[in-house]
């Protein structure tokens, strides 16, 4: 069986395993990074609609999510958001500010893809695709590992950058916390999160006729509240607003959503019924509050099909707490399939924050979203995948 002898292996060509292979290899450090993907960065090339929101101008431990979110504020403070944006600058990629500090490329995630298999390339990384690894056993200090085409390897270092397990599809597994049992770390409970949220059959026969309606939102669950567009869709509710309180939001729990942030809505409709005798129709008047569609579902629903002066005030006020006070318990979220990240992962208490090294096992580095870290919407993702990514390379 053939051998080979490296200092570093990384599992996963992935934002966070590209970053730090290439960060080793710089400091001369011999790297080979298997995947069993065709291709690197795939969840990269994909993300941001294509365009990849590769960073959050606004980045800090406050958006981020885990059991202990403050383990992430050395990673973020020593490879910063402004020491991505220089690489990205100089890779002559251009990028633009989309809204809450989200950074996007202009054109193309392909381009950071790019740019981080040339730092790779540059710093003499070897990159197996279609790889992955059968076995690993400890060795001294090190590891020999046993890749699935059967080729043995010994390093000195491990870096477990496997990512979550959302999108299966793509080539999520959930080998990097199966690894870091074998090495008795503790991994906390993991769940999708950033996922649509889905309703049980008799609510959805409510909502179904607005699939495709967007709104600007205020969704809150318990204290945590996100202001964004919300999508409703055939299996339930969508849209930033959504995605974000997913991460928050447990079974069995309701949210409650503003469909009309800051408006007085039942003063409005008073103010028109005022008008003209009334003889605007209600969902006329609550259609220039909300969408049109919208508009009228919730007007058949409190029975208010007529005009503003057949209508009293209690109904009006119903209408009211139907756009702004509407309490509704989701049934579930669409799950792994279409979730942007996994919540939970690897705990932070067994990590060092100052290399992403397991302290019971030195030589063994674990970053990115395999983490038990987990950013908000909004490029805060991938802000952690470098900062970690970055930490790793300059130890492994
Ligand atoms: P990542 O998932 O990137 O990489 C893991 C790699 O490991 C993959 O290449 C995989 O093939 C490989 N792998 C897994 N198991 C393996 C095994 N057993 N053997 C070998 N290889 C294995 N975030 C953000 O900040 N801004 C955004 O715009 C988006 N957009 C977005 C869109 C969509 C559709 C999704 C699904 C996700 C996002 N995200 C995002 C989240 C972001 O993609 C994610 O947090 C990072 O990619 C995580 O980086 P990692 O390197 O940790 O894992």
């Amino acid at each position: 069986m053939k051998t080979e002898t490296v200092d570093v292996v990384v599992v996963g060509a992935g934002a966070a395993g590209m970053l730090c292979a290439a960060e080793a290899g710089r400091r001369g450090r011999s790297v080979l990074v298997v995947d069993h993907a065709r291709a690197p960065g795939e969840k990269i090339r994909i993300s941001g609609g294509g365009r990849c929101n590769f960073t959050n101008t606004g980045t800090t431990v406050a958006n981020m999510l885990g059991e202990n979110p403050r383990f992430a504020a050395s990673a973020l403070g020593r490879f910063t958001v402004a020491d991505f944006v220089g690489r990205v600058d100089r890779a002559g990629i251009a990028w633009h500010e989309k809204t809450l500090g989200q950074l996007f490329c202009d054109d193309s995630a392909k381009q950071i893809v790019r740019m981080l298999t040339d730092a790779m390339r540059a710093a003499g990384v070897t990159l197996r695709l279609g790889t992955g690894v059968a076995a690993v056993a400890r060795e001294g200090d090190g590891f020999a590992l046993t890749l699935s085409d059967g080729t043995a390897v010994r390093c000195a270092s491990l870096v477990v950058a496997t990512g979550g397990k959302s999108i299966p599809k793509m080539g999520a597994t959930g080998w990097g916390y199966d690894l870091a049992r074998q090495f008795d770390l503790r991994v906390t409970e993991t769940r999708p999160a950033l996922v649509p949220l889905t309703f049980e059959a008799g609510l959805l026969e409510q909502t179904t006729p607005l699939a495709g309606v967007a709104v600007d939102a205020v969704v809150t669950a318990g204290k945590t509240r996100f202001e964004e567009a919300m999508l409703f869709t055939h299996r339930g509710l969508s849209g930033p607003a959504i995605l974000q309180i997913s991460s928050y939001w447990r079974e069995g729990e309701a949210i409650t959503v503003s469909m009309a942030p800051g408006v007085r809505v039942l003063e409005r409709l008073k103010a028109a019924k005022a008008e003209n005798g009334g003889k605007q129709a209600v969902h006329t008047a609550l259609g220039h509050i909300v969408p049109r569609r919208l508009a009228e579902v919730l007007t058949a629903r409190e029975g208010a099909n007529g005009k503003l002066a057949e209508v009293g005030d209690k109904v009006l006020a119903r209408l009211d707490a139907a756009v702004n006070g509407w309490t509704v318990k989701p049934v579930g979220s669409e799950g792994y399939r279409t979730a942007e990240v996994t919540l939970g992962g690897v705990a932070t208490d067994q990590l060092d924050q100052s290399t992403m090294a397991a302290k019971s096992v030195p030589s063994l580095y674990f970053i990115g979203e395999v983490v038990d870290i987990t950013g908000w919407l909004g490029g805060y993702n991938f802000q952690w995948a470098w900062s970690s990514g970055w930490v790793a390379g300059q130890a492994a």
